[in-house]
């Protein structure tokens, strides 16, 4: 059983779905999130639970994807769960809600994303794949993260089939 959490557009869970990977749930805390349309268009059914969504994954999923999902989970759940997420800079910089706007204002040259083992904090967790773009002078926030995005269509999907064929087990959960 493989579970998507999204709070937002949902493009990531989009471009996984369409990777050929099965994702048997969404949840969402959000009842307008765009990821509900993705899900409805994609036959993959999806639960919208405010507070108790961490109580909505079932006992055998196997992995916890987080694509867009905004809030912390327990430290109980992600030792239970494996759970991966993406974050659009390279962390370890630039951690937390906004973080392609932080890199703009850094000046940084070289920004992209990351995926990474979630633990307890935020965007703290192992590394286990990261992508990179240029920043020019020119970016702003909307095309800065509009490059990042269409590197987390790619990068997140690929890194999420090795972690399924067990190519790489290095959880920290
Ligand atoms: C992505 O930029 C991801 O890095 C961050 O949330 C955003 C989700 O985008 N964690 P989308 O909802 O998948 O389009």
């Amino acid at each position: 059983m493989i579970v998507v959490m999204a709070s937002g557009n949902g493009s990531n869970f989009e471009a996984i779905v369409n990777s050929g990977i099965k994702v048997n749930l969404v949840i969402t805390n959000k009842k307008d999130a765009g990821v509900i349309n993705r899900a409805t268009r994609l036959g993959v059914h999806y639960i919208v639970s405010n507070k108790d969504y961490e109580q909505h994954v079932p006992k055998d999923t196997k992995l916890v994807i987080l694509a867009g999902f905004m809030k912390l989970l327990s430290s109980k759940f992600v030792e239970k769960f494996k759970t991966v997420n993406i974050h659009p800079s390279l962390l370890p910089s630039f951690k937390g809600a906004h973080a392609v706007k932080q890199a703009l204002d850094a000046g940084v040259k070289i920004s992209g994303c990351t995926v990474h083992w979630v633990d307890k904090e935020m965007d703290t967790g192992k590394i286990i794949s990261q992508s990179s773009c240029c920043v020019l002078d020119n970016d702003s926030e909307e095309s800065l993260s509009e490059k990042i995005h269409l590197l987390e269509h790619k990068i997140y999907p690929e890194t999420i089939k090795e972690l399924i064929e067990e190519k790489n087990d290095n959880s920290n959960s």
